[in-house]
């Protein structure tokens, strides 16, 4: 019996809830917000889509009833307040903060095992609160940025190349900021080949670029942020920790030394499986790969200083 919650039943929740449900990815999902009744009218919305899609998983919606996510396996954070057009995501961490680790604390007690997913922004710096809040080993706090931002690279890279996303690889590490990320042009690959042998080094530029400010553009032609992505991505995130697939995707992790860094959350390929984070892989980084990810951890890591000014840590 395996068991998720997603706290936050907005956007970017419920999608992520719809789309472990339609996977099957548990047996169970429950949606806990502070609206009352929405959780459970999305839930009841979902569980009507069952017999016309064919999945088997329960879905249960709760309004702040945190007794109903106990024995959860994995927990996705998404609660929060999401960007406007024009806001940054580190202007959102005053509110987020509070938000992010009172819902984990409330989660913790019911579920002293899970694995914490965080996707509220700033995501990199909500990360590091629940691993410096929450007492928990590094394996158990994951947070989401690397999927999305990955799985957009891919999208970006699979229109310059008019072909399918899934067949191109590509990997996004760095922090999950419109100018902290790094998308890894270098190691992209198309039909097991550079994909530079394709793309001229402007169209890579052109999508790299795309790439970072993906979110933003969504953002601006949306009026909030995005969900269907992000959602997916957090279920894709769950699905490699609940079904043990060992899948190498990069997250939003407590970092001790590897890239160089220590005392920071940030993004690196891991091995997701049924302990969370199995490993972290260390990329033979060139030297200005190796900058630009110095220059993303420095920015990340001032973003977190922000906590201590709000009184979050
Ligand atoms: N990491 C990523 O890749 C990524 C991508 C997209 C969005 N986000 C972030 O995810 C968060 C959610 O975005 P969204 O578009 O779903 O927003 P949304 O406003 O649609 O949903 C947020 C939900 O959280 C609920 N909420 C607020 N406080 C709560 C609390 N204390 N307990 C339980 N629920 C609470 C709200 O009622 C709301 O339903 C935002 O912070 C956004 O910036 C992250």
């Amino acid at each position: 019996m395996s068991k998720v919650t997603v706290v936050g039943a907005g956007n970017v929740g419920a999608t992520c809830a719809n789309v472990l449900a339609f996977n099957e990815v548990a047996d169970e999902v429950v949606m806990l917000d502070v609206k009352e009744g929405v959780s459970e009218g999305k839930a009841m919305d979902m569980m009507q889509t069952a017999q016309l899609l064919g999945f088997d998983t329960t879905l249960v919606g709760c309004t702040n009833d945190y007794a109903q996510t106990a024995d959860s396996d994995v927990v996705v954070i998404t609660s929060g307040i999401p960007r406007k057009p024009g806001m940054t995501r580190e202007e959102l961490i005053g509110v987020n903060a509070g938000i992010v680790k009172s819902v984990a604390q409330n989660v913790l007690k019911f579920s002293p095992n899970a694995i914490i997913v965080v996707i509220s922004n700033p995501m990199d710096t909500m990360t590091y609160l629940a691993l410096k809040s929450l007492g928990l080993p590094k394996n158990r706090i994951i947070g989401m940025g690397g999927a999305l931002d990955s799985s957009r690279f891919k999208y970006f890279l699979s229109q310059a190349l008019g072909c399918n996303a899934n067949e191109v690889e590509g990997m996004v590490i760095g922090g999950h900021g419109d100018t902290t990320m790094i998308p890894l042009t270098r190691f992209a690959t198309y039909k097991g080949l550079p994909v530079s042998n394709f793309l001229s080094a402007e169209k890579l530029e052109e999508v790299a670029k795309s790439t970072m400010v993906g979110g933003a553009t969504l953002t601006g032609l949306l009026g909030t942020s995005a969900w269907y992505a992000p959602g997916a991505a957090g279920a894709f995130v769950v699905e490699s920790i609940i079904h043990n697939q060992k899948k190498m995707v990069p997250c939003s992790v407590a970092l001790d030394g590897e890239y160089g860094q220590s005392d920071i959350c940030c993004g690196v390929p891991v091995i997701l499986g049924r302990n969370g984070i199995e490993e972290i892989v260390e990329l033979p980084l060139d030297a200005a790969e190796k900058a630009a990810f110095e220059a993303s951890a420095a920015a990340v890591r001032t973003v977190n200083g922000a906590l201590k000014e709000v009184g979050a840590l």
